[in-house]
């Protein structure tokens, strides 16, 4: 992947600044310091003080972008010292708090791939950042390039392969929202080869294509 970075200082948010760009070229990069309307999924808020990484990707889409992006997050974490796992889809914890998120908003062939990283602070407290997890510091370009890579290094991998021992979700109690009202819950069985997640609700196993994932026991 030849990745072009640009650098901006202030942005509302990077997802929108890659959308806006024509043509969206794959591999380039946008990187902010700060986003005054970070988002998250599903209409969450992602609060993008300074310190933090906030870059957004744009890449080929695939079925498995999110797992994928999850992966690559979770590796380059791991080369810095930090354990994390990944809540099904991808969101990335270090000890049940959140230490990354993951955006990706896909259009025809085109996926954003939207990336946060808590760097030098958590801005909740069900948060965790780096320097909370290791005591030290990667700087922010350090990070990206750590995560361009690892994301650069998934395309060799089977990647269902790769994600189920990260993923932290398997084996929980789970509550799973996949509609307005509308909510699975059971135990997290598998995932299966399309990335889905396999919930077991005593009676019968759901094949969950998206959703916001609780784990019913510890609360996140
Ligand atoms: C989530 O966990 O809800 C996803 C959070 C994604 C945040 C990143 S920061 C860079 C990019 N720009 C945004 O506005 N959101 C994503």
């Amino acid at each position: 992947m030849n990745t072009h970075i640009v650098h901006i200082d202030r942005v509302s948010s990077t997802q929108d600044v890659a959308r806006e760009m024509t043509p969206q070229e794959l591999g380039t990069v946008i990187v902010a310091d700060v986003q005054a309307k970070g988002r998250g999924r599903r209409g969450h808020v992602w609060l993008s003080p300074r310190g933090g990484l906030y870059a957004s990707i744009i890449l080929r889409s695939d079925p498995l972008v999110s797992l994928r992006v999850g992966v690559a997050v979770a590796r380059a974490l791991d080369q810095i010292g930090v354990t994390a796992l990944l809540k099904w889809p991808n969101d990335v914890l270090v000890g049940g708090k959140k230490i990354a998120g993951i955006l990706i908003e896909a259009s025809g062939e085109t996926a954003i791939v939207g990336i946060g990283v808590n760097i030098d602070s958590a801005p909740l407290p069900e948060a965790t950042c780096i320097v909370n997890e290791t005591g030290g510091l990667i700087t922010r370009d350090d990070l990206l390039h750590l995560i361009l890579h690892a994301l650069e290094m998934t395309y060799e991998d089977d990647i269902i392969e790769a994600y189920r021992p990260l993923c932290a979700t398997l084996g929980q109690a789970v509550g799973v929202n996949i509609a307005a009202g509308e909510q699975v819950t059971g135990i997290a069985l598998g995932i299966d080869r399309d990335g889905h997640l396999l919930v077991d609700d005593g009676e019968n196993t759901h094949i969950i294509v998206g959703g916001d994932c609780v784990h019913l026991d510890a609360g996140v």
